[in-house]
C-alpha cells in the first residue's frame, strides 16, 4: 500500500541540524559501529566522573541474558542536569512553572536555583537517612518541588519511583511496598482543572497498608489543613535546618536512577527499572535530535511527571541539554479549551508535546479557540502515547501549527526510556499517523506469529533486535519477569507487545497493542489489572475486560462481568461496580461500559475467549468468526443482545 499523503520538509527546517543525508548517516554510523558511536555520544553529551571505554554489552539469549551500557563510567546524573550547566548558563531558566490558575503568576527558576533546591532537597532526604540505592516513592503534583525531589534523588543515588498522583490510595500502597520504599513525598493537596486532589490523605490512607513505610515528607502546596501525624513532616520545616551545598553522589553507570510502574498484560504493575548512564543519554540524545532543542527555545511536554514522557521530557532530557522546560499543573481543557495556547502564547513556547487524546478533545470544541490567540512563536509540534488518528494529525498541523509546524509522531514506551521512532524534523518527510522512521541506534524489525521475520512492506509484531543504552534494565525484585514478559515471545528479541506496519517507503505505521493491553487516553491499563479490581466486589463472579474504540481516548474499557449467584444486575449496582474500580485503581481506569453477562464466552479448556468480547464491545457483531470452539456458544447470543451501546 503506498500512502496519498505526505509532507515534505519546508520551511525554516530545511536548516535544521539533521536533514536527510546527515539521518541516514547517523542510522547507518549507529547501524554499522554501535560501540563507537555510542561510546562518542555518551563522552561528548554527558560529563563523566569516570568516562566509560566500553558502550553495549548485552545478550537477550537466555543462557547469557544481560544487558549493560558503559559499564565501566561513572557519573551523576543530577549533575549533568545542573552543575555543569553552572558555568555558562547559571542564569538560564531551567524550569517555567505555569499554574493551574490561569491568572496567577508562574514562576522562573535558574539553573543556579535549581541547582541549589535541589541540593536543599537531598540534605533533606540525607537528613531522614536516605542513602544511596534506597526507594524513595514520589506522589507529587505538578510542582516544582516535584522536580526537586526527583532530582534530589538522583543526586544521593537514591532511587525514585514517581506514582501518578491519580492512582489510588490503593495503587500507591501497592507501589510503596513492591519496591519497599520506606518515604514517600508528597504534598498537602495537588490543583488540576480547579479541583483539588487530596494527595496527603491518599497517603495516610495507602499508609495502613504499607507497612515498610516510614516518613512522608509533606510540601505545602495549597495550604489545606492537612493532620499531620508522628511519621510526617513538612518539607518547609525540615528545609530549615539544611544547608545548600550537597556534592553529587558518584553513580556506577548501571546503578538503577528510578523505577516506574507500569500495566502489563498479566498481574500487577511491573516495575520498570532505569539505569543511570544508558537511561540518561537516551534521554539527552534523543531530545535533541527529535525536537532539534537550541538554545533560548522553550520546550513543553504537556504530560504529567507520574509517566514515563514527563520523566524524560520534562526532567531528564531538556534538564541534561541546558534547556528550559516548562511545567503546568493544570488541565488543558480548563476553564476552557484555549487553555493550552493561551500558555503557548504568554511563554512563547517554541515546542509542545501532547498527546492526541488531548488534541482530540481540544479539536470538538472548535477552532475559535485555537484561532483566537496568536501561536506564532510555535515552531514544532510532537505527539506521544497512542497512534494519532489522520484527522487528528491535520488539525495539529493545519489549525494549530497553521502549516508551519512539523510533527514528531514519537513512538516509544515506558520500556524504551525515550524515544525510538519519529519522523526526525528537517530530516524525515511526515505521513499523518505515522510514526515514520527510527532513530540512530534502534533497530526494528516486524516478525509473524511465528516469529519469521518479515521483509520490505508488511504487517506484523513490533520487535527490536539490538539493545539501545535506553532500554530498561529490569522489573523491579523479578529478574525472571523481566526476561520472560519481553523476551520469550520471539527468542533472542525484545517484544514491544504491539503490532505494526511497514509501508513500501520504510514508514512505520503502530497499529496498537497486541496483548492484553489497552491504551486510555495515551495510558496503558491492563484488562487483568481492572478485571482483578471488579472480581474484589463481593458482587462479583468473573469479570472479562477489553478496549473498544472511543473517539476522544483513543481506547474506552468495556467489561463484561458475571454476577454470584442471587445477585441482579441493575443499574445501581452497574453505577457501584464502576465507581469502584475507579477507587480501587484510579480515575483512569473508570469503565466506559459495563454489560452484565450470565457467562463469558469460553473455550472448552476454560479460556476467555477475548477475540469476541473484543467484536462484541466494537459494535462488530456481523463477524464474530469461528464460535464453534465455544463451550457453549449460545452465550454469544446472550452478549450480543445485551451489548451495552
Ligand atoms: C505504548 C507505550 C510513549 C511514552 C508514553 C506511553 C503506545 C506510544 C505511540 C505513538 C502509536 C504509541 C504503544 C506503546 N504508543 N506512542 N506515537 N504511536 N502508539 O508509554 O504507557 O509505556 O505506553 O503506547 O502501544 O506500546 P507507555
Amino acid at each position: 500500500m503506498t500512502d496519498p499523503e505526505i509532507y515534505p520538509i519546508t520551511g525554516d527546517w530545511t536548516n535544521a541540524s539533521l536533514n536527510p543525508k546527515r539521518y541516514e548517516d547517523l542510522y547507518e554510523a549507529a547501524a554499522s559501529s554501535p560501540g563507537s558511536f555510542w561510546l562518542d555520544q555518551a563522552t561528548k553529551r554527558l560529563d563523566w566522573i569516570e568516562p566509560p571505554t566500553i558502550a553495549g554489552d548485552w545478550s537477550f539469549a537466555k543462557a547469557d541474558f544481560h544487558i549493560r551500557w558503559f559499564a565501566d563510567g561513572q557519573l551523576n546524573v543530577a549533575a549533568n542536569c545542573l552543575d555543569r550547566h553552572l558555568a555558562k548558563n547559571g542564569d538560564t531558566v531551567a524550569i517555567i512553572w505555569e499554574p493551574d490558575e490561569p491568572g496567577e503568576a508562574a514562576r522562573h527558576i535558574t539553573y543556579r536555583q535549581l541547582h541549589a533546591e535541589v541540593c536543599r532537597f537531598a540534605n533533606v532526604l540525607k537528613a531522614q537517612g536516605v542513602a544511596k540505592g534506597d526507594r524513595v516513592t514520589l506522589y507529587m503534583p505538578m510542582i516544582p518541588e516535584a522536580a526537586y525531589a526527583a532530582l534530589a534523588c538522583a543526586r544521593i543515588g537514591a532511587i525514585h519511583s514517581v506514582v501518578f498522583g491519580g492512582f489510588s490510595a490503593d495503587a500507591l500502597a501497592g507501589r510503596i511496598e513492591d519496591c519497599g520504599s520506606k518515604i514517600v513525598i508528597t504534598a498537602d493537596e495537588g490543583r488540576r482543572g480547579g479541583k483539588r486532589i487530596t494527595l496527603k490523605a491518599c497517603v495516610d490512607e495507602a499508609a495502613s497498608r504499607a507497612p515498610s513505610l516510614e516518613r512522608v515528607i509533606v510540601v505545602r502546596a495549597t495550604g489545606a489543613d492537612v493532620p499531620m501525624g508522628e511519621r510526617d513532616i513538612w518539607y518547609h520545616d525540615a528545609l530549615a535546618t539544611v544547608s545548600d551545598i550537597c556534592p553529587p553522589e558518584p553513580m556506577a553507570a548501571e546503578d538503577p536512577l528510578f523505577i516506574l510502574y507500569t500495566s502489563g498484560s498479566t498481574g500487577k504493575p511491573k516495575g520498570v527499572l532505569h539505569s543511570s548512564a544508558g537511561y540518561l543519554l537516551w534521554a539527552d540524545f534523543t531530545f535533541k535530535i527529535a525536537f532539534d532543542y537550541k538554545p533560548g527555545q522553550v520546550f513543553w511536554c504537556a504530560a504529567d511527571i507520574g509517566w514515563v514522557t514527563g520523566h524524560s521530557y520534562i526532567l531528564y532530557g531538556p534538564l541534561s541539554n541546558g534547556a528550559t522546560t516548562l511545567m503546568f499543573e493544570g488541565l488543558p481543557t480548563w476553564p476552557d479549551a484555549s487553555r493550552i495556547w493561551q500558555v503557548v502564547d504568554r511563554h512563547k513556547v517554541h515546542t509542545l508535546f501532547t498527546a492526541p487524546t488531548a488534541l482530540r478533545a481540544l479539536m470538538k470544541e472548535g477552532d475559535d479557540f485555537v484561532r483566537r490567540t496568536d501561536r506564532s512563536s510555535l515552531k514544532l509540534l510532537g505527539s506521544v502515547g497512542e497512534p494519532i488518528n489522520p484527522e487528528a494529525w491535520r488539525w495539529y498541523h493545519d489549525v494549530v501549527g497553521e502549516g508551519r509546524a512539523p510533527i514528531v509522531d514519537a513512538w516509544w514506551q515506558t520500556e524504551t526510556g525515550g524515544i525510538m521512532i519519529a519522523p526526525l524534523p528537517g530530516a524525515v518527510p511526515m505521513k499523518p499517523g505515522s510514526a515514520a522512521k527510527p532513530l540512530p541506534g534502534v533497530m526494528p524489525q516486524l516478525v509473524d506469529d511465528q516469529g519469521t521475520p518479515l521483509t520490505g512492506p508488511a504487517s506484523g509484531n513490533l520487535c527490536i533486535t539490538q539493545s539501545w543504552p535506553g532500554q530498561m534494565r529490569g522489573v523491579w525484585g523479578d529478574d525472571e519477569r523481566f526476561f520472560q514478559t519481553y523476551f520469550t515471545t520471539y527468542e533472542g528479541k525484545y517484544f514491544t507487545g504491539d503490532g505494526c506496519r511497514r509501508d513500501a517507503d520504510g514508514y512505520y505505521w503502530i497499529t496498537g497493542r497486541v496483548d492484553d493491553v489497552i491504551n486510555v487516553s495515551g495510558h496503558r491499563m491492563g484488562t487483568a489489572e481492572v478485571e482483578s479490581a471488579l472480581v474484589l466486589h463481593e458482587a462479583v463472579a468473573e469479570a472479562a475486560v477489553v478496549g473498544m474504540p472511543h473517539d476522544v481516548k483513543g481506547q474506552g474499557i468495556y467489561a463484561y462481568v458475571t454476577l454470584n449467584a442471587g445477585v441482579t444486575g441493575d443499574d445501581e449496582l452497574r453505577r457501584a461496580l464502576i465507581a469502584w474500580v475507579r477507587h480501587e485503581i484510579g480515575p483512569i481506569a473508570t469503565p466506559d461500559k459495563l454489560q452484565f453477562a450470565p457467562a463469558l464466552p469460553k473455550t472448552r479448556s476454560g479460556k476467555i475467549m477475548r477475540r469476541i468480547l473484543r467484536k462484541i464491545a466494537e459494535g462488530d457483531t456481523s463477524s464474530l468468526g469461528d464460535t464453534s470452539t465455544l463451550a457453549d456458544p449460545a452465550v454469544v447470543d446472550d452478549l450480543v443482545a445485551n451489548r451495552v451501546v
